[in-house]
């Protein structure tokens, strides 16, 4: 990974780093660790000054995204209209809570506040895709058009597979994306 026609696009002034985190964010949909170590030297900072940026702004994630992003609502209208039942559903079907991504990078789950489709709540959206009145039983015929049959593929948290299952491989098993879990503060100091 080599951002450094990314990083020159800016002089190396402070006040531009969070436009370059905007830009890694855009163009790998995360902040790799190995990235944000590039950004660290070219502005001169230490790279917890550039974890604090990346854990206050919701707009950036330190965790790779799967393939399909599925996003539920849970803002008032859909809450009162059970959008917790379709994360109880995802949740069963796919093992992911808000947050996770499956290991095999199919799917990653997240909550929002509002999509601005009240009317049609409970709310769901799949990457750009919007399904409106969703009902547990739909939950499992939306999810399948963009991945594998449920139950069919290993899906576990990322971090947790790292930390467990694959140190001592060198992560070797698993693509840069997937290697490092973005977790561990204590990385940054
Ligand atoms: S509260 Fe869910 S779309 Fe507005």
């Amino acid at each position: 990974m080599d951002i450094t026609e990314l990083l020159h696009r800016y002089p190396a002034e402070r006040r531009y780093m969070l436009a370059v985190l905007q830009d890694i964010q855009e163009r790998y949909q995360f902040l790799p660790k190995e990235a944000l170590c590039q950004t660290s030297g070219y502005f001169g900072v230490p790279l917890s000054k550039l974890y604090g940026m990346a854990t206050f702004y919701k707009a950036f994630s330190l965790k790779a995204k799967g393939k399909n992003i599925i996003r539920v609502c849970d803002g008032t209208a859909c809450h009162i209209r059970s959008s917790t039942v379709l994360l109880e559903e995802i949740e069963r079907l796919l093992h992911l809570k808000p947050g996770d991504t499956s290991v095999d990078g199919v799917f990653s789950l997240e909550t929002v506040s509002c999509l601005g489709s009240c009317a049609l709540a409970p709310v769901l959206v799949v990457n750009e895709e919007y399904y409106g009145s969703v009902t547990r039983t739909m939950v499992g015929e939306i999810l399948n058009h963009y991945g594998p049959a449920m139950g069919e593929v290993p899906v576990w948290d990322v971090g947790s597979a790292f930390e467990e299952n694959l140190e001592g491989n060198g992560g070797s098993a698993i693509g840069d994306r997937l290697a490092w879990d973005g977790g561990n503060a204590d990385e940054w100091a």
